[in-house]
């Protein structure tokens, strides 16, 4: 391992605004390794739900927790003890609950050991809620993404139709709603742009447009030069 302290970038911002997508490329751009902490709380809520427990109640979660084993691994595909749950963790059940477990301090502080212990092996590029504002803080590149609600409902109901998972854009807009709404007010550590992070609307940008805004930044902040895409 380097001597050097690993680089960090940190990619908020609210539900289905493309967040994953971007920090994947940035990632591959960089040779950094990608940490999508959304598939993380969606992994435990998976948990607690094939469990036959209740996502809503803490005490359930909470008595789960210690048989939860969460692995990201290198191809991006998301294990539970030893069980490949890439796919069924993005379904709407998942989708309509993940927000309470979030909520929950004691997963909270679970998860978020883990995610720092990861960013303590290598050069991270790690996408969620409260990366740049609370489990980072010192990631030396901080974006916020954000674009209207329309827009990521939008492109969260094609990415839904392309994985043949099945939800009408009008479920989709409720539920990204929702989802922002529960994120936003939880008591503890929740979803806000840190001060020292810039803001990215991506509304009518592409992709690319986005993985270069955000390449350029990280030039400038770190003098690390990406591959463009
Ligand atoms: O991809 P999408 O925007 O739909 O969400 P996600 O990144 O998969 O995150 C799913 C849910 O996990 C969010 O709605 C939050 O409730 C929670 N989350 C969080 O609280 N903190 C994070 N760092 C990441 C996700």
């Amino acid at each position: 391992m380097s001597e050097q302290t690993p680089i960090a970038i940190a990619i908020d911002g609210p539900a289905a605004a493309g967040k994953s997508t971007v920090a994947k490329e940035v990632a591959k751009a960089l040779g950094f390794t990608y940490i999508d902490t959304g598939a993380m709380y969606r992994a435990v809520t998976y948990a607690v739900i094939a469990a036959k427990k209740d996502p809503q109640k803490e005490e359930d979660a909470v008595a789960l927790l210690p048989n939860i084993q969460i692995d990201l691994k290198p191809d991006h595909s998301i294990w539970l003890n030893g069980e490949d749950v890439s796919k069924v963790i993005r379904t709407p059940l998942v989708s309509s609950q993940v927000s309470y477990i979030a909520a929950m301090k004691p997963v909270r502080l679970a998860m978020i050991e883990q995610q720092r212990a990861l960013a303590t092996r290598s050069n991270v590029v790690m996408d969620g809620r409260d990366i740049g504002s609370y489990v980072l803080p010192h990631a030396q590149v901080k974006i916020f993404q954000i674009a209207s609600v329309e827009c990521r409902a939008k492109r969260r109901y094609l990415e839904d139709q392309e994985k043949n998972i099945p939800a009408t854009y009008e479920e989709v807009l409720e539920e990204v709603k929702k989802r922002d709404y529960i994120d936003s007010h939880r008591d503890f550590d929740p979803l806000m742009a840190a001060p020292d992070s810039i803001s990215l609307d991506t509304s009518n940008m592409t992709v690319k447009e986005v993985v270069n805004a955000i390449l350029d930044i990280v030039k400038e902040k770190t003098g690390l030069e990406g591959e463009r895409c």
